[in-house]
Parts: C-alpha cells; structure tokens; sequence
C-alpha cells in the first residue's frame, strides 16, 4: 500500500464547535435562539450515556472486524420516539439482536460485536424542509429530538426542550439494555430468556431451538470437564449507536474526560454519518473528523470514488484500523456496478477501514398503493452480492447494518413468512422507514451464515 499524501483538512485546527464554521445541512430552525441557547447550556452539564473506555474497546473491535476476526451486527429502529420507549419494546428488541448474534456466532464461529440502532435515533434527515397538505404547509417531521409527527402547527414547531427529553429517552434505554445485558437475562446458560412470545410460530424455531440446546450441552461439557462454571457468560457486552444529523446536540456531548486522551461523543458509542449529510466540505464529516469515537459514514448512490476517498482520509489520516467503518446502502440492482470502484478509491487511498453493508436503504419503494415497504429477497440479494463484490476485490464484509423491531410488525414484504403487499397494513407502525420484523430478522441472520458457508466451502474447493 502506498502512503497516504497529506490532506490539509486533516491539520487544521479542530473543535467541537468548529463544524458551525460550515453549512450544516438537515438542521431544524428554531425560532427562540435564546431557548436554544439555554437548553445547550443545560445538555452540556447533564451526565453522558457511554464512557470513553467503552468506545475505544468498540474502536478495538472494530479493527477486528475490519479484518475478518469480529462480524458487526447493527441493528434497531429507523427512528425512535418518545412515545415507544417501553420496557416491552426496547427488551423485544434487544432479544432479537440477541438471538441473530447466537445465530451468527454459533454458523460463523466468530464473536460478534452487538451494536443498536437506539438509545439516541431520535433525528431524521428528511427530502424536504416542509411538507404540504390539503394546501397547508408546515415544517417536515425531523424526528421527536425536534419536533412532532402530528400535522399541526404546535407540533412541528422545533422545540429545543425536546432534547432533554431525547437525552432522558436514552438514558432510559440504555439504562434498560444495561441491566439486561449485565444480569441473568443476558446469560448464555439461560438463552430461553430471548425467547419472544411468537417464536412458536415462526418455521425458524426448530433451527433455532437446536442452536440453543448445542449451545447449552457445550457450556454443560466445558463446565464439567474443567469443573467451574463460565462466569463470563453471565453478561453479554452492548453497544449503542445513531446518525449524527443534529449537530448542536452532539456537540453538547462531544467532551474531554480525565483519563483518556482525545474528545469524545459521549451520546453514543457509534455516530454515524448519514448519506444526506456526507458532504465533505459540509459540517457533518468536519464535526466528525475531530472525536475519538469510531464513526460511520454511510455510503449511497451518488458518492463518488474520489470524493469518498477524500472524505476517508480526512476522517482517518493517521490510517487507524478501528476508526472508520463505510456502511454502503446502494440497492440490489446497483451495488454490482457501483460498489467495486469506491472500494477500489478506497484500497487505492491506502487508509484502512471496515466495511459494512445496510441493504436496507437502497431497497425503499413504495406498493400500488402507495405505501413505502422493501422486499426481503432485494434485501438479501444486495447482502450477497456485498459479500461477493468484497471477496472478489480482495475486501472484506465486516458486517451488516439493518432496520428492525422486535414486534410482529408488517412493514417489509417476504421472508419464510410470505407477508405480501396486501398483508402490510395488518400491523404497520413505522412512521418512517420500513423495519424487518422479528421472524425477518432471525431469518436474515440464518441467511447470512448460509452465504458465509457457502462462500466459506466455494473457497476450500
Ligand atoms: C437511516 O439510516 O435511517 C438513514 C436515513 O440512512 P441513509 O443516511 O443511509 O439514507
Ligand atoms: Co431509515
């Protein structure tokens, strides 16, 4: 690999702040500045949600994947709201992040690195900053860290105080996952705790009923044979992530801490960097070339070889393993030609990173009828092509990004299950993307060890 040249954006001088030097696009406009003001001051002052040694033992994690010796499960809501942070919801989701990753540990025979799309998804960037209706016009619904979904007035004013909620939301979440996952619940010894109620109906469950008990007579054989039981099942480690879209409320975490060096996103593990705000010039990427968290950058069909290039040295100039992961989502019919040359740019730039794939969000349309679903065959199919295109380039996958809940929502088309078109008014619920649901899930993660064996066996012929 050749050295990377010296990109002057990566030497000039930095802050929390200096992302307000440049456009920042997605952003909502409030009208009380002084409201603002006040609720930023108080942000910067409340408790963060993650500690800095927690995201660098991500960082480590990540550099493993990149090379093939983690696999990145990422996965949860497209956004959250206010009003679904329940004990019900968020441990349903967490059971089934849960049970793919047995899935996926157990076929694959690679630990797995747990990363939720929540404990903070509370913003979304939009098509347009205002929406019409019978003749009325109002500010587009940013996500509840902004404002309302309901159509009025009231609603879809920004209100800054939404962002103590949006803190309070999360910290309620996470709190929730953390003492699930620190206590009983997550135990290996006990996996029947994930069960969801509805497992009984899902063609998956014998499959899956078998990983269990294979995995339980081996705990049982480990334990005898060596006579002590395996403590460190006990807990099963978690982290969180969401898209880095409203800057000011990043920036209120965005900190130094006592003992390590570097300033650091303390709202999430794992910001990401979403496709609409991908610009390199723009507020978004300078916001995230400076914090010490890994950060994600999602890749969509626009992007351009050279530009994403840039963009990787400029978010990694000391070429770290752990400190950028690509997350493409360019659709079924178009990763084939897009995808080879931005991981070409990519190799070229000599910068490494870790490669994830989201087939979700190249896969949007809308049924007859008007309603945005995403199939589950262009889903896997996007999924399998990614592994191939980065076998076939001397890349690696390291792992998958989705949308999902842990109810028995229809929201996307197929799957063993075959919900269709007409079937998806039964139980939808999204007020924004379409998310896989539970049985849709599990059954992606059973997919997805089937291609990496297949592909596994393809290349021991
Ligand atoms: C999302 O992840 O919900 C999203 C908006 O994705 P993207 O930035 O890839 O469009
Ligand atoms: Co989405």
């Amino acid at each position: 690999m050749s050295p990377s040249p010296v990109i002057p954006e990566a030497n000039a001088a930095w802050s929390p702040a200096s992302w307000r030097e440049r456009t920042a696009a997605q952003q909502p406009q409030y009208p009380d500045q002084a409201a603002l003001s006040e609720t930023l001051a108080q942000l910067q002052e409340l408790p963060p949600l993650v500690t800095s040694w927690e995201i660098q033992a991500l960082r480590r994690q990540i550099a493993e994947a990149a090379q093939g010796q983690r696999f990145i499960l990422q996965g949860g809501e497209c956004a959250e709201h206010f009003n679904e942070c329940s004990a019900a919801i968020i441990a349903n989701r967490l059971k089934v992040l849960l049970q793919m990753s047995l899935v996926l540990i157990f076929g694959i025979r690679t630990p797995v690195v747990r990363i939720g799309r929540f404990a903070g998804q509370h913003a979304k960037p939009r098509s347009a900053d205002s929406e019409t209706r019978d003749g009325r016009t109002l500010p587009s619904y940013r996500g509840d860290l902004v404002n309302g979904a309901a159509f009025t007035p009231e609603a879809r004013k920004p209100d800054p105080k939404r962002m103590l909620q949006a803190h309070a939301h999360s910290a309620m979440t996470l709190n929730l996952v953390r003492a699930l996952t620190n206590t009983g619940f997550a135990d290996l010894h006990h996996p029947e705790y994930w069960n969801i109620d509805f497992i009984r109906r899902t063609p998956l469950e014998k499959e899956y009923r078998q990983i269990v008990e294979s995995i339980q007579e081996t705990i049982a054989f480990i334990e005898t044979v060596s006579g002590n039981p395996l403590r460190s099942l006990g807990r099963t480690e978690f982290f969180t992530s969401h898209e880095a879209l409203h800057l000011p409320y990043e920036e209120a975490f965005t900190r130094h801490v006592p003992h390590n060096e570097g300033v650091f996103n303390l709202a999430t593990h794992f910001p990401w960097i979403g496709a609409r705000t991908a610009d390199p010039e723009g507020a978004h990427i300078e916001y995230a070339r400076g914090i010490a968290n890994p950060v994600g950058l999602k890749i969509a069909p626009g992007a351009s070889p050279e530009e994403l290039a840039r963009i990787v040295r400029m978010l990694n100039p000391n070429a770290d393993p752990g400190r950028l992961v690509l997350i493409h989502r360019l659709g079924a019919d178009r990763i084939g030609a897009l995808l080879p040359p931005l991981i070409r740019a990519v190799q070229a730039s000599g910068t490494p990173v870790a490669w994830m794939s989201d087939p979700m969000h190249g896969n949007t349309e809308l049924t007859e009828t008007g309603v945005k679903t995403r199939r589950f065959e262009n889903i896997l199919d996007e999924l399998e092509q990614a592994f191939d295109i980065h076998a076939a380039e001397g890349s690696h996958l390291g792992g998958v990004h989705f949308e999902l809940a842990g109810e028995d929502v229809t929201e996307c088309t197929g799957g063993a299950s075959g919900l269709n078109d007409a079937d998806l008014m039964r139980a939808y619920k999204s007020q924004v993307d379409p998310r896989l649901n539970y049985e849709q899930a599990l059954e992606m993660a059973f997919l997805v060890v089937r291609k990496k064996k297949r592909m596994e066996n393809a290349s021991a012929i």
